[in-house]
């Protein structure tokens, strides 16, 4: 039986910006697998080349930073028809309402809703016919937590983006957002090892499943997402059970 994703990715032109780690970089191997060309881009061009050479076949680097528009548009117009965009680079602000400094909020807004909204529209000039963009938000948007409002609200305009996106581009791309819930990437990287194995161990012990996720678990949905001609708008709830948890 042919494989219906490899079938629809071979010989396309995946572009994942965030493929230098985590759940861009699970995303940019298992689309290699399937056969697509794919470009990883990020800030870091020692990681990326790291990263490609760790994938292996037909990828290639091409940095970029998110929150720098004119930066963005030179980029976009290197990539060459691109066939699908996926978008998980991102940044994150913790702290309490009170406390959070404005410029964390802004600097978080920026790299993750601004940043995202401005590639996909510095890209759309060059999305092939039958494209689809794949945007990143999370649990918080939907379940918020102390000390992560800023993030919930960030997280729930990345979602309201890819649903008027999906709306507003209709014929030119489909577009969705994947929703992870607590996936082990080296977001955490700051984090002791003890400390990080607790956390996983708390938030795991509280979901159905039992445990936190793999980036490996979202790449699946965003193949999904990349190849499934009937999907737009959606929110695709990557997290475990987390939004059903007691
Ligand atoms: N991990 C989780 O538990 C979790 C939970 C809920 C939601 N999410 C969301 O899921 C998405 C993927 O997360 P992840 O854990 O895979 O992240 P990650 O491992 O931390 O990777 C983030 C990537 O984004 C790049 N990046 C950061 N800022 C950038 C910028 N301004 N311009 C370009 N690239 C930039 C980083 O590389 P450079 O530093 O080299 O630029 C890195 O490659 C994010 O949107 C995150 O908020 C994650």
């Amino acid at each position: 039986m042919t494989n219906p994703f490899k079938a629809a990715l071979a010989g396309k032109h995946v572009v994942v910006v965030g493929g230098g780690s985590g759940m861009g970089k699970a995303t940019a191997q298992m689309a290699v697998g399937m056969g697509a060309q794919v470009t990883i881009a990020s800030r870091n061009v020692a990681k990326l080349s790291a990263v490609a050479s760790e994938i292996g076949g037909n990828v290639t680097t091409s940095p970029v930073d998110m929150t720098d528009e004119p930066g963005i548009r030179v980029w976009a117009t290197s990539l060459g028809t691109v066939d699908h965009l996926v978008i998980s680079a991102s940044s994150a602000a913790h702290g309490a309402f009170a406390d959070l400094p404005t410029t964390d909020l802004r600097a978080m807004f920026d790299a993750k809703f601004t940043g995202p909204y401005v590639t996909a529209r510095e890209v759309l000039p060059y999305l092939a016919e039958g494209a689809s963009i794949t945007l990143f938000s999370g649990v918080l948007s939907r379940r918020p937590s102390a000390g992560a409002t800023g993030l919930g609200a960030v997280n729930a305009a990345v979602e309201a983006l890819a649903k008027g996106l999906a709306q507003e581009l209709a014929g030119r791309a489909r577009v969705n957002c994947i929703s992870p819930g607590m996936v082990a990437t080296k977001a955490y990287a700051d984090m002791s090892e003890a400390d990080r194995a607790g956390m996983y161990a708390q938030v795991g012990k509280a979901l159905p499943v039992g445990r936190v996720g793999k980036a490996e678990e979202i790449a699946q949905t965003a193949v999904m997402a990349m190849t499934n001609g009937f999907l737009t708008g959606a929110i695709l709830d990557v997290d475990g059970g987390h939004m059903v948890r007691a």
